[in-house]
């Protein structure tokens, strides 16, 4: 090739280079990247409000959609960024005139999806992206027909806690922004219903819905379910949606919403969000329950037929305080969101159905709590940990939960509970719908709690160290004690099980001793029929403790059928892990595959792990 025509070819390649519009990114801090799980700046350029238009697509089980945010430049950034995850990228146009720009997208991290770049100007106000979500979007959870309680339509559920929203709308995700949303829906197959974390349809329309939410909440919390889908009420502003073949049972199981959110309110200040609705999703779903807000999504497994699984309604409720009014800043401090959630559940569990009930509620989680810490690393027992370079569900174990519910109980008991309420009523108040971190509640605590009240509590303790501390509050529920003595006599007969709660079976299933043959079990289930039971609870006691007592042969097609049925990661992972642990990982491997469709991601991707 001649000199001069290199020249020209460099030339022109500087000439594209420059006229790519890429932005120089601004220098990061940790001051304008807050967030480590997110790659957004919001300190420079910040996105408030979303309009949202969706196309549905079951066939191609794929979202068309056009995200428009109204953003703000708060300096004079030459870009705003915002995370995706396998986001196809169609399109991006910038101000109310709609100027189509440059965009960059970063390489994929295998965690936290690619950053989007857009270029913008001071006072650029508007973007718009169209895109398409991949084929593995996370959130996504796309059933088929065969999936759900009617059999007859496909299902869509979304999940965006922890950090999920990305691969289904370009957001800067992070739990310490908050946007507000409205939302356009359409393609809705004919007869199914679209609902929203927003204003809610309690009939079907034709084909589009729309939604508004006008509070301003993270990313995490818009969610979306589409599917054969009934509304009935329990209250003036509670209700619950279901399919229809289950519309009955899922009232009839949580009749007690209206009673659970008065109490609530009577403890940490008024409802804020308008309705408290609660949707029960296909099996699928990988979670009990998810806090969405003006609609808790919640596992089927849950309507149990005896209103023993309604705590899962009192803790997603719960979280409409800590959680959604007050969010945690950074998926570091994760406790603040469930700690809170799981004392305040408790709380609303005690008054409703009394101190004995709540009591052995906690002990059992506590006992999780010890049996749990047994295979953690010591740094994640401390309630903040550090999830910089993690995935965040990583920190989602019992630590966070029952350790801060626990630390709060300490807290609770340095004076009494007029003064603990009282505070924690105005932690809620003063900081409602904000986001915060755990040095702006210990900051709180300070002021208003341990200075007013002239009290002193290991509290850097509670939160930096690992481990419990030796002032735990510790759980006893003479309930429970009772059911141990039973557990430990097993081999001089069967005890009197009249009205016991599930809890109280799932407690005594595991208390039985290292040392119970395999006739006393078989003795057991021809009594009580244990492996035909219906409650998740106690088959997912009952399944893990047989297994790993060599019981396992003439129980696995009923195992088999509860993994097949259930996909609540929680329900299904220990009884996986114990056929692992027996030796029996190739009929694990059987059942996961035949399972596997009809698991959601989350749960999919945990199982994998564990079988590979
Ligand atoms: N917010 C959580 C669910 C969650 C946590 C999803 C972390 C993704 C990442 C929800 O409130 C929750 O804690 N659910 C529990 C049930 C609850 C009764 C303890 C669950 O799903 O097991
Ligand atoms: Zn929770």
């Amino acid at each position: 090739m001649k000199f001069q025509s290199i020249v020209v070819l460099i030339l022109f390649a500087l000439f594209i280079a420059c006229n790519q519009e890429t932005p120089k990114q601004e220098p990061i801090t940790s001051d304008s990247r807050p967030d480590r799980h997110s790659f957004s700046q919001p300190k420079l350029a910040v996105a408030k409000h979303l309009d949202l238009n969706l196309k549905v697509d079951f066939d191609q089980k794929k979202l068309y959609g056009t995200a428009t945010w109204t953003i703000e430049n708060l300096g004079k950034a030459k870009e705003i960024i915002f995370d995706t995850d396998g986001l196809n990228i169609v399109k991006v146009t910038v101000g109310q005139e709609a100027k189509e720009v440059q965009f960059l997208l970063d390489a994929q991290d295998s965690v936290l999806g690619a950053a989007l770049h857009v270029p913008i100007e001071p006072t650029t106000n508007l973007v718009a992206i169209e895109y398409q979500t991949g084929p593995n979007a996370a959130a996504l959870g796309w059933m088929d027909a065969s999936m759900t309680a009617g059999k007859t339509k496909p299902f869509l559920f979304t999940q965006g806690q922890a950090i999920l929203t990305r691969s289904w709308i370009p957001c800067q995700d992070s739990p310490g922004n908050r946007i507000t949303y409205h939302a356009n829906v359409s393609d809705v197959p004919d007869g199914m219903m679209a609902v929203m974390s927003a204003t809610n349809p309690q009939e079907p329309a034709k084909n589009t819905y729309t939604f508004k939410m006008d509070q301003p909440i993270p990313p995490y919390l818009i969610a979306l379910a589409i599917g054969d889908i009934a509304f009935k009420p329990i209250s003036e502003r509670t209700g619950v949606y279901a399919e229809p073949v289950m519309l009955d049972k899922v009232a009839w199981e949580f009749a007690d919403m209206e009673k659970m959110v008065e109490t609530a309110e009577s403890l940490y200040g008024p409802y804020a969000w308008g309705r408290y609705d609660v949707i029960v999703l296909p099996p699928g779903f990988p979670f009990g329950g998810m806090e969405n807000p003006r609609l808790t999504f919640a596992t089927p497994t849950v309507i149990a037929g005896d209103r023993s699984l309604v705590s899962l309604v009192a803790h997603e409720l719960a979280h409409s305080w800590s959680g959604n009014l007050v969010t945690n800043a950074t998926w570091s401090d994760f406790w603040l969101n469930e700690g809170f959630t799981v004392y305040f559940e408790r709380r609303i569990m005690e008054a409703l159905y009394g101190a004995d009930f709540a009591e052995m509620q906690d002990e059992l989680e506590y006992n999780e709590l010890i049996e749990e810490m047994k295979s953690l690393d010591s740094a994640d027992t401390r309630l903040k940990v550090d999830m910089t370079g993690r995935n965040p569900d990583d920190g989602a174990t019992m630590v966070p939960y029952q350790k801060g519910s626990m630390f709060l109980r300490m807290l609770e008991q340095k004076t009494d509970r007029e003064k603990w309420d009282a505070f924690l009523k105005s932690w809620f108040e003063a900081n409602k719908f904000t986001s915060r971190t755990t040095e702006d509640f210990l900051d709180f605590l300070k002021k208003n709690y341990l200075d007013k009240y002239q009290v002193t509590a290991n509290v850097e303790e509670w939160v930096y160290k690992p481990g419990i501390p030796a002032n735990c509050p510790i759980p006893h529920s003479t309930r429970l004690a009772a059911l141990e003595k039973a557990a430990q006599d097993i081999a001089n007969g069967l005890p009197n099980t009249k009205n016991w709660a599930p809890q109280e079976w799932v407690h005594f299933i595991r208390s039985l001793p290292e040392s119970t043959n395999v006739a006393t079990f078989k003795n057991l289930d021809s009594k009580f029929h244990l492996t035909q039971s219906t409650n998740a609870q106690v088959q997912l006691a009952w399944y893990e403790v047989n297994i790993r007592h060599g019981y396992v042969t003439e129980i696995l097609p009923q195992v088999e059928n509860y993994l097949v049925t259930v996909g609540r990661r929680y329900l299904v992972k220990a009884v996986y892990q114990a056929l692992k642990d027996i030796g029996h990982i190739e009929d694990a491997r059987r059942i996961f595959a035949k399972a596997k469709p009809g698991y959601h991601a989350v749960t999919r991707g945990t199982i994998e792990e564990m079988l590979k």
